[in-house]
């Protein structure tokens, strides 16, 4: 039987956004993790998020998003992919930093993935090495170029940061233009709590002003139904470039469209990205030997906690 359950805000769910690993090559110095504050030993197995996308299967939930850290610093991603395509039919995608997709591409496409969301907060070598540490531009470029080979949409996450790449975005929309990709622009996320106070003052930017300008300057606006966004869209000699704008920072409309749950590398259901007192531990049930009714109603319990973190 399968049936949806809405939050106490009338909010359903139905997709599922999985940190696979908190591991990742890169050090890029604004990550916020996913929300997971806390080093652990104890990933998933390929089969024990089978059992857990079943339950979430269940509940109608039908969308997966592989994040993490990074996805591919798993050596068993192709089997994951593999055995959660088999249940989550509407979409199966993954948000890589794309240092090492080139060659996971086709395979990971083989295994069932539909989409990929790669980052890419700047097209400057120096720049790239600040932000993350490493110096592995090119490599991430050269999966841009194989990865839209294979999928669409391909989207580049540029994540805005004041004073670092708020001079990129025109170099960017050619860059789009160029590779076929999907540029969005995403506002730099980070639970405003008095310990980031000052490190939100120093790299926060509304993207606010680049919609605005782009708003003057596209040559087409449509409205995104989905995801309650405006995307911008450009042409540069006949290429084709598209601009989403995601500004999630004290903007209730984006959590009220909120759909989706987390589930953190070390399985615990994440009702919200900003807190971390509500979690709902899945995996240790799941190893003591749990069955499908129990492991639901922790599914459950986590919907319901669910709350819009801006209201
Ligand atoms: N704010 C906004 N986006 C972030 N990401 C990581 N940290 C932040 C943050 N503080 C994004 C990266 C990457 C994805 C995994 O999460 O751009 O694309
Ligand atoms: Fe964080 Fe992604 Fe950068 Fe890795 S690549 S440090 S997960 S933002």
């Amino acid at each position: 039987m399968r049936y949806i359950v809405k939050d106490r805000y009338g909010r359903p769910v139905n997709s599922i956004r999985i940190s696979v690993t908190e591991r990742c090559n890169l050090r890029c110095f604004y990550c916020h993790r996913e929300g997971e504050n806390y080093s652990h030993n104890s990933e998933m197995t390929p089969k024990e998020m089978e059992r857990i996308l079943k339950i979430a299967r269940m509940l109608d939930i039908r969308k997966v998003k592989f994040t993490g850290g990074e996805p591919l610093m798993r050596d068993d991603i192709v089997e994951i992919v593999r055995r959660a395509s088999r249940l989550m039919d509407k979409d199966v995608s993954m948000t890589t930093n794309g240092t090492m997709l080139k060659k996971y591409a086709s395979l990971l496409k083989n295994a069932g993935l539909m989409r990929v969301n790669i980052s890419l907060d700047t097209l400057d070598r120096e720049k790239y090495r600040k932000i993350t540490g490493l110096n592995y531009l090119q490599d991430v470029i050269d999966s841009i170029y194989e990865a839209v080979k294979l999928f669409y949409p391909v989207k580049l996450n540029f994540v805005l940061l004041k004073g670092i790449n708020d001079d990129e975005i025109e170099k960017m929309i050619k860059f789009s233009a160029d590779t076929g990709a999907i540029l969005q622009v995403i506002e730099l996320e980070v639970p405003v709590e008095k310990e980031n106070l000052s490190f939100f003052q120093k790299y926060h930017l509304s993207p606010k002003f680049i919609e605005e300008h782009l708003e003057k300057i596209a040559e087409e606006i449509r409205y995104n139904e989905l995801h309650h966004r405006k995307k911008f869209i450009f042409n540069f000699s006949g290429k084709r470039a598209e601009v989403e704008i995601v500004r999630p920072m004290h903007n209730s409309e984006f959590c009220m469209n909120c759909t989706r749950i987390r589930l953190t590398s070390d399985g615990k259901l994440k009702p919200c990205l900003f807190r971390n007192d509500n979690l709902v531990d899945i995996l240790t049930p799941l190893r003591e030997g749990a069955n499908d009714d129990e492991l639901l109603s922790l599914f459950k319990e986590a919907i319901m906690r669910r709350e819009p973190y801006w209201k």
